[in-house]
């Protein structure tokens, strides 16, 4: 089914970008788990518009509602329903939009697959939808933090030719990376990149990024091969994100430059378990998690609606000078960071129920 991912914790999403709501039921959530909506609220609260001159000003609270699977702040292990009603929504924004197909976007596509589309904001293939895995995904990492003190943390590492340098992962937190409104936890690179968000927005043009994701604290054995290796899962679930381009695990294509006798991570004993002196694998060797961090990197195009006049053709074949109207992002890694941190989750703990299962 097209809108529901994993195995045994499985998410369906559902909810169009102008329609009432949006939101997710999580089926296979194990019982008696704590649950409160201010548990979700949060990642939430990291994804909505309007958080700063960065990002669509939009303005939606999106507040949670846990619809069903929970009774007495604990979790039944029954299906959660969770809702999110859309406010601000402007049909009227799109009207021009109707008859043209926005360059780069799903406009085009959706109308041929379906022959039918909600033109208001994209309908579905809107970050709206994103939504609803949001907040599943927080379930998902509160789970794997009680299990095994996991922590998934995800960061934006460049925009546009912007690189942050190479950072300290070991000891980044959420905290830390929401300490600017880009969301790169490096001051510098922080303020270069917001230089180039705010003058790329001013000329209504949009640029991309990438976001770095690092899950510490996750079980070794995770992942089931073959079709279902874990950075397999990962990569399909990164690349659903709306406006992802690239997936990159460990050294990633870097590696393809290198030698074999420099890539190689040799194994030494940490603790009381085997672990390796480097991380070129990215925390995942044959599919299956190693119990070294899990690094993995997330491409983002720039988004493809923009206020600068660009010359196309409508659905008719008339050739046509858009500038796009309606609320947009000019850069959209900075709330890319708690998507990819949910969809991270979301893989885990579904590879952490298999495992269970396996072993049981
Ligand atoms: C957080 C987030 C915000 C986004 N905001 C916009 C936006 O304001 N304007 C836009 O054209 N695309 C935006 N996108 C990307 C589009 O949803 C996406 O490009 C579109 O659905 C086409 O899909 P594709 O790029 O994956 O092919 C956003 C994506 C994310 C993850």
């Amino acid at each position: 089914m097209s809108s529901t991912m994993g195995t045994l914790f499985k998410v369906s999403t559902m909810g169009e970008s102008h329609g009432k709501a949006v939101g997710a039921v999580v089926d296979g959530c194990p019982a008696k788990i704590p649950l409160k909506e201010s548990d979700i609220q949060r990642q939430l609260d990291r994804r909505r518009p309007g958080q700063s001159d960065m990002t669509t000003p939009r303005d939606e609270k999106d507040a949670v509602t846990i619809l069903s699977g929970v009774e007495d702040g604990r979790t039944l292990g029954t299906p959660i329903g969770l809702l999110v009603q859309n406010r601000d929504q402007r049909p009227g924004d799109y009207g021009e939009m109707s008859q043209i197909p926005r360059p780069s976007h799903a406009d085009f596509t959706y109308q041929i697959k379906y022959g039918i589309r909600a033109a208001s904001g994209g309908g579905r293939s809107s970050a709206r939808e994103t939504i609803g895995r949001v907040a599943a995904g927080a379930i998902a990492d509160k789970i794997l933090q009680e299990w095994y003190g996991s922590r998934i943390m995800a960061y934006v590492s460049s925009v546009g030719r912007i690189d942050a340098p190479q950072l300290e992962e070991e000891s980044l937190t959420r905290e830390r990376v929401d300490q600017n409104i880009v969301r790169c936890p490096h001051d510098a690179a922080a303020k270069e990149m917001i230089d180039l968000i705010t003058e790329t927005r001013d000329r209504e043009d949009s640029v991309g990024g990438v976001v770095t994701c690092v899950c510490r604290n996750v079980p070794a054995g995770l992942g089931e091969p073959v079709f279902d290796k874990l950075e397999a899962l990962l990569a399909r679930a990164m690349l659903s994100i709306p406006g992802s381009k690239g997936f990159e695990i460990g050294s990633g294509f870097a590696g393809a430059r290198m030698h074999g006798s420099q890539h190689n991570d040799p194994f030494v004993l940490k603790g009381n378990r085997l672990g390796t002196v480097t991380n070129y694998s990215g925390g995942v060797q044959g599919g299956i998690s190693n119990g070294e961090a899990i690094v993995f990197r997330v491409a983002f195009k720039p988004p493809a609606t923009i206020g600068l006049p660009q010359e196309t053709a409508a659905f008719s074949g008339e050739e046509v000078s858009l500038a796009a109207k309606g609320r947009h992002d000019p850069c959209v890694v900075p709330r890319a960071v708690p998507i990819v941190e949910a969809m991270a989750a979301l893989v885990l703990m579904d590879l952490a129920l298999r495992q269970k299962y396996r072993l049981s």
